[in-house]
Formats: C-alpha cells, sequence, structure tokens
C-alpha cells in the first residue's frame, strides 16, 4: 500500500517524481480561479477523509482545496467528534474507514497512532503531522527552494531554533535530496539523534553548531519554526523563550547567509519570537509561497498514493 507517511520511507526517485508533477501541477493551473476544478480530474468518484486531532489551517485547507481542484470530495472528521476519542481502538476505525473512503489524511499526536492507522487501512495513509515529523510540508518547501533558485542537492540549509517535528522532516529530506543540513539551538532542544545519523549514513553532512551566526555562513536557506509546538506542554513556554531567544531569525542572522539566501517557516508563526517581522516580510521571505505550495506538493502525493 503506497502511504506516504514519511520522506524517509518514500524512495528518492517517487519524491523527485512528487516534485516534478508538483511542479507540473501549478503550471496547468494558470492562472484559474482558486474555486475552478483542475483539466485533469483525477480523483473523480474519490473520497478523501482528513482527520484532525489537532488544529490546523494551512493542512486543512490545503488539502480539501486540493482533493476537491482534482474532482475529489472530502469529509473532515476531528478526532474528538470521532469514537477515536471514546475508547475505539485505532485498528477497528482504519478498517471501517477503508471501507466508506478511497484515502485517509491524519494529523495526530504520536506517531504511533500514525502506524497504526497505516498499518490497517485497506487505502492509502497520508501523514498530516505527528509529534516527530511533517513530510508534507517539507515536500512544499522543496518545491518552493526548487522554484525559486534551482536544484536544493548540494545545497546548505540552516535550522535555527528548536529540533522539532519539523526539523526531523528537514532531516529526512537532507539524506534524499541530497543537501547539507545544519542545526543551530541550545543542547535542551536538540533533535533527535537518530533523524541526524540516519542522514548522515545517506552520505550528506547534518552538524550542529550551537553559534547561529557561525551556522548561517554560506546559508543558501535559513528555516525557522514556533518556539512551542502544539504538543509541547504550555507550562514549558518561558523556558523554551528563554532558551531560544539567542536563536531568533533577525535580519542580523541573514545578513550572515549568502545574499540570495531563502528564509522560510512553515507557519503559523508567532511573529518576532523565532523570526522578526522584517524577515518575515523581507526580501529573502518566501513563507507564503511555502503555504502556497502545500496545495500542489500535496496533490502530486496524493496522485502517487493512488497511482493516478
Ligand atoms: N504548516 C502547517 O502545517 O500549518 P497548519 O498547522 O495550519 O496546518
Ligand atoms: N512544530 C509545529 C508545526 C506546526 C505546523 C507544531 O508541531 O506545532
Amino acid at each position: 500500500m503506497p502511504h506516504f507517511l514519511d520522506i524517509n520511507k518514500t524512495a528518492p526517485s517517487d519524491l523527485r517524481s512528487m516534485i516534478d508533477n508538483a511542479r507540473r501541477i501549478k503550471d496547468a493551473r494558470n492562472g484559474r480561479p482558486k474555486g475552478a476544478t483542475d483539466a485533469e480530474q483525477p480523483l473523480a468518484g474519490h473520497m478523501v477523509a482528513l482527520i484532525f486531532e489537532k488544529p490546523s489551517t494551512r493542512t486543512r485547507v490545503s488539502f480539501d482545496v486540493g482533493v476537491r481542484q482534482m474532482g475529489g470530495q472530502t469529509m473532515t472528521l476531528s478526532g474528538a467528534d470521532m469514537q477515536l476519542g471514546h475508547g475505539e481502538t485505532i485498528a477497528d476505525t482504519a478498517r471501517v474507514l477503508s471501507r466508506y473512503v478511497d484515502m485517509i489524511m491524519i494529523r495526530t499526536f504520536e506517531e504511533a497512532t500514525l502506524l497504526e492507522m497505516a498499518e490497517h487501512a485497506t487505502v492509502p495513509v497520508i501523514n498530516g503531522l505527528t509529534n516527530r515529523t511533517h513530510p508534507c510540508q517539507i515536500m512544499a518547501d522543496i518545491m518552493t527552494f526548487e522554484e525559486h533558485r534551482g536544484p536544493i542537492k548540494g545545497r546548505k540549509v540552516v535550522w535555527s531554533g528548536d529540533g522539532n517535528n519539523v526539523f526531523a522532516s528537514f532531516a529526512h529530506a537532507a539524506g534524499q535530496f541530497g543537501f547539507d543540513l545544519v542545526f543551530t539551538g541550545p543542547p535542551p532542544l536538540d533533535p533527535e539523534m537518530v533523524f541526524v545519523e540516519e542522514a548522515r549514513a545517506k552520505g550528506v553532512s547534518v552538524t550542529i553548531e550551537r553559534d547561529p551566526f557561525k551556522a548561517v555562513e554560506g546559508a543558501d536557506l535559513v528555516v525557522t519554526d514556533t518556539w512551542v509546538s502544539m504538543h509541547d506542554p504550555q507550562s514549558a513556554r518561558e523556558r523554551r523563550h528563554n532558551q531560544l531567544r539567542a536563536y531568533q531569525v533577525n535580519e542580523a542572522l541573514m545578513a550572515r547567509a549568502k545574499p540570495d539566501a531563502l528564509f522560510m517557516h512553515c507557519l503559523p508563526a508567532h511573529r518576532d519570537d523565532e523570526a522578526t517581522s522584517a524577515v518575515m516580510d523581507g526580501p529573502h521571505s518566501v513563507i507564503f509561497d511555502e503555504a502556497e505550495n502545500r496545495l500542489h506538493a500535496q496533490k502530486a502525493v496524493m496522485r502517487w498514493c493512488l497511482g493516478l
């Protein structure tokens, strides 16, 4: 079953064809109104379940719009409203949903929930974010980088901030797409070393540099994300802010990257915490292209899952 669970679980040739298809799909819309369907209707007659156990703006809207533009239908389900939140097992939920729908996208807390859903579903399952990874976001980010700057292979990407789920998918992508990655952040918020080691084993350089100004030297892309993720306890907010303040992406930091470096943030952002408004709205920033490209990249992911 071609599930899209993580970037490291998908063959590099498939990832490459998804990015190339996403570009083609985007070009083919060619200024059509947002509500207009695509010329190609590969999802006609298909029903996609979108399950959210956490809040979402981009993932919810981009999947919903993407399915509809491709001719399919969606149903959006909140975890709290399903029997899933009231004791029914994930395995049984997966088996039942597979009798009704053609594909499942799930945003959840534990990675184990996603994996159990995929193990028992007889339709493709897509990871719409877990506490550990966010692969759909990084597919959009790779597409966005390449749109602006050409192949990402061999480039230098610097992550400044929390070693979180979005960083983890960047580390997966480093190994699969062949770019070098630098993590800069405080030791308590380091990423899980398994992500770093796996990418290194694929032949790319993944380093940890505590000094953010040294880290960004020669960077082609600087990335950050919220300092408090949805699964982090609110009680950790103040401590995390204190630990991460030195890793804010501001104009002084961007000035040390390459002159044509791009800035990315998956959003939602907390302006003037992890990144200043001057950077988010400045000449390096491609944050709204990233958000738009969720739509196009996920269309390519869904077509790959369904073999369409
Ligand atoms: N970037 C992202 O996944 O945004 P949402 O949480 O709004 O879906
Ligand atoms: N790291 C963030 C990403 C949100 C899209 C979170 O998990 O909350």
